[in-house]
């Protein structure tokens, strides 16, 4: 059996992280982003903070004008990001919570009780011919509430997935695996991502339902000292290891 392609969106956000600590133009993001396609990169995500910790708005502009791969936007669900996204019209716009005092996406969106304020971003998002994304906890009362929303797209947090050891890992990786195995039976594209590394992508990767995984402080920092290049190579190796073996196919 041929293995479903999984594909790698690299989240350069950190890359722009380390240019602000010192407010000059290096390292640039989007030289980042070309990098990481030709590594084999499927889409570059970035995350256009409230608070424009990491990304700029000008990162944004570039990335929109000069990446030929699918670019895919987070942002929280805000008047003004939604102004944003429109203008640029991203490949992907994937909606996360936002807390000003968070040091990165704490959980996922609590998309069930958000549904009056989400519908008309998703709307409007949806409209304009924008991929949304929902960021959920792989838990069903969520999936549900994204299939109501009428979401193509939802992305698994795993992170309390990467950070849990033992029992409670595997605890967590059978939630996720339940959860794209439902978004699949609700006609959801199920993508993953938050904390992945070499270390715990392949289980993930595995889980045949998820189409996609969204890595990036992992790549960004493991950079340091392999180069961005042969980082995402492995990762994109480990994943395409982790997925042949799943379906029996060895040539995948
Ligand atoms: N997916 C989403 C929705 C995120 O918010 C983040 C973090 O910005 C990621 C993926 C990537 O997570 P990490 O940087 O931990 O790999």
């Amino acid at each position: 059996m041929t293995a479903r392609y999984l594909r790698l969106g690299v989240n350069i956000d950190h890359v722009a992280t380390i240019r602000n600590a010192r407010g000059g133009p290096h390292p640039d993001p989007v030289r980042a982003a070309r990098a990481a396609v030709e590594a084999g990169a499927d889409g570059i995500t970035a995350h256009l903070r409230e608070d424009r910790r990491h990304i700029s708005d000008a990162d944004i502009e570039r990335l929109a004008r000069e990446i030929d791969r699918p670019l895919n936007l987070e942002m929280a669900a805000t008047g003004e990001m939604l102004e944003i996204a429109l203008r640029h019209t991203p490949h992907a716009a994937c909606i996360v919570p936002e807390k000003r005092t968070e040091v990165t996406t704490e959980g996922g969106l609590d998309a069930a009780s958000l549904h009056n304020h989400l519908y008309p971003v998703v709307d409007r998002l949806s409209e304009a011919g924008i991929r949304v994304s929902l960021f959920i906890e792989a838990d069903p009362r969520q999936l549900e509430a994204a299939a109501r929303l009428k979401a193509p797209v939802v992305e698994l947090h795993v992170g309390a997935y990467c950070d849990a050891e033992g029992a409670e890992r595997a605890r967590h990786l059978e939630r996720i695996r339940a959860a794209a195995a439902l978004a699949e039976e609700l006609g959801i594209e199920c993508h993953a991502g938050h904390g992945l590394g070499f270390d715990t992508v392949g289980p993930i990767a595995a889980i045949e339902s998820l189409v996609e995984l969204n890595i990036g402080h992992f790549l960004v920092g493991e950079a340091i000292f392999g180069g961005l290049d042969s980082t995402i190579k492995r990762m994109r190796a480990l994943m395409d290891k982790a997925r042949a073996e799943a379906t029996g196919d060895k040539c995948a």
